[in-house]
C-alpha cells in the first residue's frame, strides 16, 4: 500500500486528496501544508509549498512511495527536479519545462517556433521601446509581466495612458519584480481550459472545464484567481476538440521534446475560441484551480493508477462518468482586493466541499484564511440540475463573510 504526499493547500490539493482517498491502493496520504478540508482526508504536514528541501526531507524520511506537486510555485523552485535527485516518485514538470507557465517569453517563442495559434505579441524590458510600440497599437491593448505574479501579472488596458502607466509599473518600478513585458493582440471569444496529463510526446486529456474568471455575476468586476468551473462543456464541438488536442496540446508536447525539455505532468491549455479558431491565452504546468475541482470528481478510474502510469511510461486508464459538475466559490468579502481572514464558518462538512483557504483557530473553529475559501460542488445529469445541487449546497454554508457568483455555467445550461 502506497504512502502519498500532496504539496500544497487550496481546493485543486483538496479535490487530488479526495481522490487519492477512494484509491484502493493508497493507505496514507500526507499534504503540506493542507487545510481543514484536507485535514479531515490527509495528514497535514507544517512545510510550506515553497519549502523544498524540508518537503524533500520529509519525502524520504517518510519513505513517500509519490509525491503530487499542486502549486506553480513549487515547480518553479524545481521541487520535481529536487524530488527526483532524491529519487523519490514525483508527479509533475521539471524546473525547466514548468517554464512553459513560469515565463510569458519561453512559451510565446515555443509557440511561434512551431506553429502554434496564440495571440500576436512583441517582449520588451526597456521602458521607452515598449512605449513607443503600444503607441502605434489600437486598443485595447494586453500587457503582461513575464514572470510568476499570482494571476495578477495581466492587465488589459483600454486607453494609451493606462497601458504607459502599466508599462511603468512593470518595468520602471518593479512592482511585480525585475523583468520583461510581452504585450500582444487582444483576442475575443469564449475561455475554456483543457488540462492533458502528459508523458514527454504521450498527451493524455482530461475532461474539458471552464473557469469564470471575474469576481461578480455576468463576468463583470476584477479578474480573481477563479470564481467557479463546471464540466464538461457543451459549446466544444468536435472539430474544436480534435484541433485543440492535435495542434495545441500534442503539437506543445513533442516542441518541448524536440527542445530538450519534456514535459511531465500536467499541461493545462487556457484556451479561447475565437471567430478565427482555437488559440492559446496561456499554459499551465499543472492541474487548474477550480477547474480541477469539477474534473476530479467525474473521474471513474483510480487517480493513483492514472499518476503511477504517467511516472512510469505507460498509458493511463481514463474512465469518466457522464456526469455535470457546477462548483462555486465562496470567496471572502474584498477579494480579490484587500479583505480580512477569521471569520468563523459554519455548515460546510459535506464531502462535495472544497476548502481553499480554511484553517482552525486555536478554539476549534473553522475559520476563513484567504481569499479564495471554499469551493461548493454540485454533480448531477444536466447543467442546470447540478446547478441547483450548487446552489443548495452553498445556501447551507453559514458565514456572514463570504460571497459568490449565482451564474456560474449559465450561459451553457440557459440556452
Ligand atoms: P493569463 O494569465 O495569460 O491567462 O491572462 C489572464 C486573463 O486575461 C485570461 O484568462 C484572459 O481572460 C485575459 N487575457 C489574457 N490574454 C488575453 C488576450 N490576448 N486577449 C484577451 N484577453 C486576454
Ligand atoms: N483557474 C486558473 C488557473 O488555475 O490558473
Amino acid at each position: 500500500m502506497a504512502r502519498v504526499l500532496v504539496v500544497g493547500g487550496g481546493g485543486r490539493e483538496h479535490a487530488i486528496v479526495h481522490a487519492l482517498s477512494k484509491s484502493s491502493k493508497v493507505s496514507q496520504i500526507y499534504a503540506a501544508p493542507g487545510n481543514a478540508g484536507i485535514a479531515k482526508l490527509a495528514v497535514c504536514v507544517n512545510i510550506k509549498d515553497t519549502d523544498v528541501d524540508n518537503l524533500v526531507n520529509f519525502a524520504k524520511y517518510e519513505k513517500i512511495d509519490l509525491v503530487v506537486i499542486g502549486p506553480e510555485a513549487s515547480l518553479a523552485l524545481g521541487i520535481v527536479d529536487k524530488m527526483i535527485e532524491a529519487g523519490i516518485k514525483v508527479f509533475g514538470p521539471t524546473k525547466a519545462a514548468s517554464q512553459i507557465e513560469c515565463s510569458k517569453k519561453f512559451a510565446k517563442d515555443l509557440m511561434l517556433k512551431y506553429n502554434i495559434p496564440t495571440a500576436k505579441y512583441q517582449s520588451f524590458d526597456k521602458y521607452e521601446q515598449a512605449v513607443s510600440y503600444v503607441e502605434g497599437l489600437s486598443l485595447p491593448i494586453v500587457l503582461k509581466y513575464d514572470g510568476l505574479a499570482a494571476g495578477k501579472g495581466v492587465v488589459i488596458a483600454y486607453s494609451i495612458d493606462e497601458a504607459i502607466e502599466t508599462l511603468k509599473d512593470m518595468l520602471l518600478d518593479d512592482k511585480f519584480g525585475h523583468g520583461k513585458v510581452v504585450i500582444e493582440q487582444y483576442l475575443e471569444g469564449l475561455e475554456f481550459s483543457f488540462m492533458c496529463l502528459v508523458d514527454h510526446e504521450h498527451v493524455y486529456p482530461l475532461e474539458m472545464a471552464q473557469d469564470h474568471k471575474r469576481a461578480y455575476n455576468d463576468d463583470l468586476g476584477p479578474n480573481t484567481g477563479g470564481m467557479g468551473a463546471y464540466s464538461p462543456l457543451p459549446f466544444i464541438t468536435k472539430e474544436d476538440y480534435d484541433f485543440a488536442l492535435n495542434e495545441i496540446m500534442i503539437k506543445t508536447s513533442k516542441a518541448m521534446v524536440n527542445e530538450g525539455i519534456p514535459f511531465t505532468g500536467v499541461l493545462y491549455g487556457g484556451l479561447m475560441k475565437t471567430k478565427d479558431g482555437i488559440k492559446v491565452i496561456e499554459f499551465n504546468a499543472r492541474f487548474g484551480d477550480p477547474e480541477t475541482e469539477v474534473v476530479l470528481p467525474r473521474l471513474k478510474s483510480d487517480i493513483y493508477d492514472v499518476f503511477m502510469a504517467i511516472i512510469n511510461h505507460e498509458e493511463p486508464k481514463l474512465v469518466w462518468d457522464d456526469s455535470y459538475t457546477i462548483g462555486i466559490v465562496l470567496a471572502t468579502k474584498g477579494y480579490p482586493g484587500h479583505y480580512e481572514k477569521g471569520f468563523i464558518i459554519e455548515n460546510a462538512d459535506s464531502d462535495d466541499i472544497y476548502h481553499m483557504g480554511t484553517k482552525i483557530d486555536d478554539n476549534g473553529n473553522l475559520v476563513t484564511n484567504g481569499g479564495r475559501v471554499l469551493f461548493a460542488v454540485g454533480k448531477g445529469k444536466s447543467l442546470k440540475e447540478a446547478n441547483q445541487k450548487a446552489i443548495e449546497l452553498v445556501k447551507e454554508i453559514k458565514c456572514d463573510a463570504l460571497f459568490y457568483r449565482t451564474d456560474i455555467g449559465a450561459k451553457a445550461y440557459r440556452k
